[in-house]
């Protein structure tokens, strides 16, 4: 539904340049919510205005539902009739919701429609539609002073559906918002995307939101996506940094000669009783040194940081009994890593 290949975005700053997109392929299916991670800087903003032309991309190619974007940006400052209608297809949200204080709710909501020409009668109608799906009907003839953030949010929402848009883009929608709106927000946004078929590519820098709302994930550092893939597929690949961040486990050995694993469950897998079966089938004793356990998109999924006795050449076939259950095992064999993952979590708290 979006993609974008060999994607650079370089901006004149100052007589200098910024490298802000580094030659990014991102493919976002249909029908997903798909969540962008990335630390302050990474080129998450860029990326998102260059996926529907609001940044013009210095080089490379986007496009959305089949409509190569780039094709019809032209080359003069404005864009072009054919870009706009496009545009008008793709939703944007904000981090400051961007409303006009001077008009009602509805006239906000009505805004988008106007500027694409629909007739009064059809806008209302059309408005008010769109405000009861984000649950703020009765808020149509309130001014955005008289809101809630999140009711805000909830219009701007409203506002960014209002040209019936195959894809929504957010930029850190909720990270003007308390936890609880937050979550009340995030929710809409599934709804949205369960109801409507929407697809969704949002920026986040809160891990909670990719487990609780994204089928997939990418990580941005330095203008670069360095792992993407749905969430399943990420806690899947070995030293995967997004699943490390969303299961955290950590946990030291105990002592020397001892087997660290971190096992990670899914589906099926996450509801058998396994642990005590290697402990039964090996007769050893096992430690549990850390764990994390969620539903994503409905699934059981979670790891475990567990120790064995006895060093990992004594260990390999209760290692092996362990995959032959369906579960990922990654062995920490270097205890100087487990130490030092300690330390940096420790860093990461203070
Ligand atoms: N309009 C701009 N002009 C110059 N530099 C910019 C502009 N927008 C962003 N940048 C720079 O591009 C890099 C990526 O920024 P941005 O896309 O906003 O990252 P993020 O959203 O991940 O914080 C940063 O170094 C930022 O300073
Ligand atoms: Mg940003």
């Amino acid at each position: 539904m979006i993609t974008t290949s060999g994607l650079t975005k370089v901006y004149q700053s100052r007589g200098r340049e910024v490298t802000a997109l580094d030659g990014v392929d991102l493919h976002v299916r249909e029908g997903e919510v798909f969540g962008v991670l990335g630390q302050s800087g990474a080129g998450k903003s860029s990326l998102i205005r260059c996926v529907n032309l609001l940044e013009r991309p210095t080089t490379g190619i986007v496009t959305v539902d089949g409509v190569d974007l780039t094709a019809l940006a032209g080359r003069g400052r404005r864009a072009g009739k054919e870009l706009r209608r496009a545009r008008s297809r793709i939703g944007m949200v904000f981090q400051h919701f961007n409303l006009l204080s001077s008009r009602t709710v509805q006239d906000n909501v009505e805004l988008p429609l106007e500027i694409l020409g629909v007739s009064g009668r059809e806008r209302r109608t059309r408005a008010l539609e769109l405000l009861d799906l984000v649950g703020l009907a009765d808020k149509a003839n309130a001014y955005p002073g008289q809101l809630s953030g999140g009711q805000k949010q909830r219009v701007g929402i409203a506002r960014a559906l209002a040209g019936n848009p195959k894809v929504l883009l957010s930029d850190e929608a909720t990270s003007a918002l308390d936890p609880e709106t937050t979550r009340s927000i995030l929710q809409l946004l599934r709804d949205l995307n369960q109801e409507l078929g929407l697809t969704v590519l949002l920026i986040t820098h809160e891990m909670d939101v990719v487990k609780t709302v994204c089928d997939s994930a990418a990580l941005m550092k330095k203008g670069r996506v360095v792992e993407s893939g749905t969430v399943s597929e990420l806690l899947a690949t070995p030293g995967s940094e997004l699943a490390a961040e969303l299961f955290p486990v950590s946990g030291l050995a105990s002592g020397p000669d001892r087997t660290v694993l971190d096992v990670t469950f899914r589906g099926e897998a996450a509801t058998q009783p396994v642990i005590s079966q290697l402990s039964r089938t090996y007769n050893i004793d096992i430690s549990i040194l850390g764990a994390a356990m969620d539903t994503v998109g409905g699934r059981q999924i979670g790891r475990m940081r567990i120790e064995l006795p006895g060093r990992y050449e004594e260990n390999v076939v209760p290692v092996g009994f362990l995959r032959e259950q369906g579960l990922q095992v990654d062995v920490v064999d270097d205890a100087a890593e487990v130490v030092a993952e300690a330390e940096l979590i420790k860093d990461g708290a203070q």
